[in-house]
């Protein structure tokens, strides 16, 4: 069953930037677009490396490893060799710490 969990604090999630999270046994990304965060699971869909290694650029994050793309508020892949989109997560932000719903 889904649960929310504190994975961060928002000044860990600087504009512009990605930060590998665990919840539990599930790798997940945050992203900060323009100071709203977004959470996709930490596997690209082309290999499964971990997508906090990549280069976030607006709402676009480029996997380093091969260069796929995906719309980082969505999950929706964008640019091969990806086919698949990755999950996405909801987030809240309360008092200031970062939730996401996994
Ligand atoms: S693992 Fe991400 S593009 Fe290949």
């Amino acid at each position: 069953m889904a649960e929310w969990t504190r994975v961060a604090s928002l000044a860990e999630c600087p504009a512009g930037t990605l930060k590998g999270v665990m919840v539990g046994r599930q790798p997940v990304v945050l992203a900060n677009v323009d100071g709203d965060i977004y959470a996709l699971e930490d596997q690209c869909s082309h290999q499964e490396f971990p997508l906090s290694d990549g280069e976030l650029d607006g709402d676009d994050l480029t996997c380093i490893y091969h260069g796929a793309r995906f719309d980082v508020c969505t999950g929706r892949n964008k640019g091969l060799p990806a086919v698949r989109p990755v999950k996405s997560f909801p987030v809240e932000i309360r008092d200031g710490e970062v939730f996401v719903e996994v």
